[in-house]
């Protein structure tokens, strides 16, 4: 059998490499309230406020560095492809880190080291303005301030199709550093069971959609991934 596996990773495996995560103590939405900066309204009403929280996160990016999950993840993906399989990783989070570790990733909530331009569509990498109190201009039509190309609530997010093409056609699917509160990220883990793959869900704490059907691997993920990679790399030998 060629292993088709489905990894769906959230704030929790960046953590080990010192970014914030969104729920729980000193999570990113303790500090600041959802409505005040990540919807469009917010964005249409006070920009300024809007464009100094993605600034920060934005430049916070230079300070980190994949950690083993990540590259545990980059691993996978290159051992299953060479044994006729497929790794899907999908990431709601929206730093580049599993890129940095090598991975092709379906980054369903977007990108921070992008900008978009909301008058003419144009998506920009940019990691070299991150002045918080400085709007960035479009390169193609000069529109005065590009914003993040993130997903906001109230937006869709992306791939949408491919990924639960992918979750239906899984063996094996896990859900890795995520509160299962942010939907329609939180409902593929149901999905994946429905479709009668095996379900394994790691975090700190069990999240919000567990069920007795899934397997719980408590923990860090840096310490937790290699180790489950390692697992499913012996039980799919080369
Ligand atoms: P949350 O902050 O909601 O959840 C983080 C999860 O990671 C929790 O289940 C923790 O137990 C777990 N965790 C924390 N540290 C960990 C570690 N070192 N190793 C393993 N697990 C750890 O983050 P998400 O579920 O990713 O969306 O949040 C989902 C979405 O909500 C985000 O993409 C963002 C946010 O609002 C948008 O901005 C659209």
């Amino acid at each position: 059998m060629e292993p088709r596996i489905v990894v769906l990773t959230g704030a929790g495996v960046s953590a080990d490499s010192g970014l914030a995560t969104f729920r729980g103590g000193g999570g990113l939405w303790e500090q600041q309230r959802v409505e005040d900066v990540a919807t469009p309204e917010a964005w249409a009403r006070d920009p300024a406020l809007v464009w100094r929280f993605y600034q920060r996160r934005r430049a916070a990016l230079r300070d980190v560095e994949p950690n083993a999950a990540h590259h545990a993840l980059a691993r996978l993906e290159r051992e299953l492809a060479a044994r006729g399989g497929a790794l899907t990783l999908v990431s709601q989070n929206v730093d580049d880190l599993h890129q940095r570790a090598g991975s092709t990733v379906l980054a369903m909530h977007g990108q921070l080291a992008r900008l978009r331009c909301e008058a003419c569509g144009a998506r920009v990498d940019d990691r070299e303005h991150l002045d918080p109190a400085r709007f960035v201009p479009c390169p193609r039509c000069a529109h005065p301030r590009l914003r993040p190309d993130v997903v906001w609530f109230g937006e869709m997010p992306l791939f949408l199709d491919e990924i639960e093409a992918a979750v239906r056609a899984a063996h094996v699917f896990l859900a890795a550093g995520t509160s299962g509160n942010v939907w329609p990220a939180a409902g593929y883990l149901a999905l994946a069971r429905a479709w009668s793959a095996e379900t394994v869900v790691q975090a700190l704490e069990p999240p919000a959609n567990l069920d007795r059907a899934d397997r719980f691997v408590g923990g860090h993920a840096a310490e937790a991934l290699p180790r489950l990679v390692d697992e499913w790399l012996a039980r799919w030998p080369a």
